[in-house]
């Protein structure tokens, strides 16, 4: 069977190398994929936003199944093109991508199921926002403003006072720099603490299965200073939470949710990834992804000893888990992203990229933004490459992982040093 994987950053590399994993040894696509995905599968092309000319693709080559890694061409709708033209594909149809495609619907959606979550308000001016901010952030102003539409993972403001609270609702607002004009609108919400776990779900419309957790790190710098990225590294599994209490989140989590979208008829196929933070109250959703992480897939599927192919297969028919079950590797993997200069305001591309060579034995090495250029390796984007690695304890995977990053360097490339820092820490 053909596969074709939709993308081409470091999700869609790991997504790739487990696909070629699979017992049936598919033949493996990826549109429009990188340079480091060119030596795993063969490249076409096209670009994600590229609907038509992707579901033209998958036709001609008679792909089997396409895999869809980013939310842009979901929510855009390329799951329900490819439907229509009789061809699997693994991911939500439009209708139900708006999970991730607009924070009030997510927000709506965690209230009807009675899903926990932050006390929220939907916004749609300066004006309310403000007035949001008052009511929800309580003396301290401290709340989290998001932008209601995708944004990369750069719409979210984590504001320490009413000032920085007031300057993202401007950014949105005033500057309308998430939106097209005259329709800017946002999500205000309570701020909740606590540690972020990331627990992904693959889903067949009707039943939501849990695969193992993962933990990632989205600001670029040490202890969670600085803005939020894409993800600056991540690890699987998540010590802190034992699974008796990770199955009451996939039925008090996921479980809800898959069964209102089936109720509502626009039924949920393809990851449902509930990004929670741990309270002191219980888990609380802070947002919900209809696809896989990145950087946790890079982490999580390594771990996988299961068939990724049959079971994304399955997840595409109504039901078709109903029997399926994943088995993990005991061992701890973790990634380390390595980030240009500027990042994440800003990336710098055509930067050499060197020692790969030299990389120790067991890296599992992912490319996100790389390029060929003139025979060499340059960068191409704000993350660059990920340095996977599995470990019989926290300790040794992040050992090995790091070893493996200090291995390769460019111009301006950005690093944080304290991955998977504090598992390692506990235990020891
Ligand atoms: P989101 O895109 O909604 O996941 O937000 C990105 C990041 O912002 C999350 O991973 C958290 O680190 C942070 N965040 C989002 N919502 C909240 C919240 N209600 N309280 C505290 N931090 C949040
Ligand atoms: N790791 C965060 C994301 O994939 O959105």
């Amino acid at each position: 069977m053909k596969v074709l994987v939709v993308g081409g950053g470091g999700r869609e590399h790991a997504i790739v190398r487990a696909l070629r994993r699979s017992p049936s040894s598919p033949e493996v696509l990826c549109a429009p994929g990188n340079a480091g995905i060119a030596k795993d599968a063969r490249l076409l092309d096209i670009a994600v936003e590229d609907i038509d000319g992707l579901a033209a693709v998958a036709e001609r080559e008679a792909v089997g199944l396409v895999v869809v890694g980013p939310e842009a061409p979901l929510v855009a709708g390329l799951v329900d093109v490819l439907q229509a033209r009789g061809i699997a594909a693994f991911g939500p149809s439009a209708a139900a991508a708006r999970l991730e495609g607009s924070k009030a619907y997510a927000k709506e959606a965690m209230e009807q199921a009675n899903v926990p979550t932050a006390s929220w308000r939907a916004v749609s001016s300066l004006e309310q926002g403000l007035d949001a901010v008052r009511d929800l952030g309580g003396d301290s102003a401290s709340v989290v403003v998001k932008a209601d539409g995708l944004a990369a993972g750069k719409g979210v403001t984590v504001a320490e006072d009413a000032e920085q609270a007031r300057a993202a609702l401007e950014q949105i607002f005033t500057f309308g720099r998430f939106s097209a004009a005259g329709e800017a609108s946002a999500v205000v919400e309570e701020r909740l603490v606590g540690e972020e776990l990331s627990l992904l779900a693959l889903c067949d419309g009707e039943r939501a299965l849990a695969m193992a957790p993962a933990r990632d790190f989205k600001r670029i710098f040490d202890d969670d200073e600085g803005p939020n990225t894409g993800g600056m590294g991540s690890y699987s599994p998540v010590a802190d939470i034992g699974s008796e209490e990770l199955t009451r989140i996939v039925e008090t989590v996921h479980q809800p949710i898959v069964d209102l979208m089936l109720s509502r008829g626009t039924p949920f196929h393809g990851v449902l990834y509930a990004g929670l933070m741990l309270t002191a109250a219980g888990p609380k959703v802070l947002e919900f992804n209809v696809r896989f992480g990145d950087p946790e897939t890079q982490a999580v599927l390594p771990r996988l000893q299961s068939d990724l192919l049959e079971l994304l297969l399955a997840a595409t028919r109504r039901g078709g888990l109903a029997q399926a079950q994943l088995s993990w590797s005991p061992q701890w993997a973790v990634t380390v992203v390595l980030a240009s200069g500027g990042y994440p305001e800003s990336s710098s591309s055509g930067q050499v990229i060197e020692g790969l060579q030299n990389l120790p034995a067991g890296i599992e090495l992912t490319h996100a933004g790389t390029a060929g250029e003139d025979g060499r390796l340059v960068s191409a984007g704000g993350r660059v490459l990920n340095v996977t690695a599995l470990g019989d304890d926290p300790d040794s995977a992040r050992r090995l992982a790091y070893a493996g990053a200090e291995e390769i360097s460019f111009e301006g490339m950005q690093i944080r040093s304290d991955i998977a820092a504090h598992a390692a820490g506990r235990a020891r």
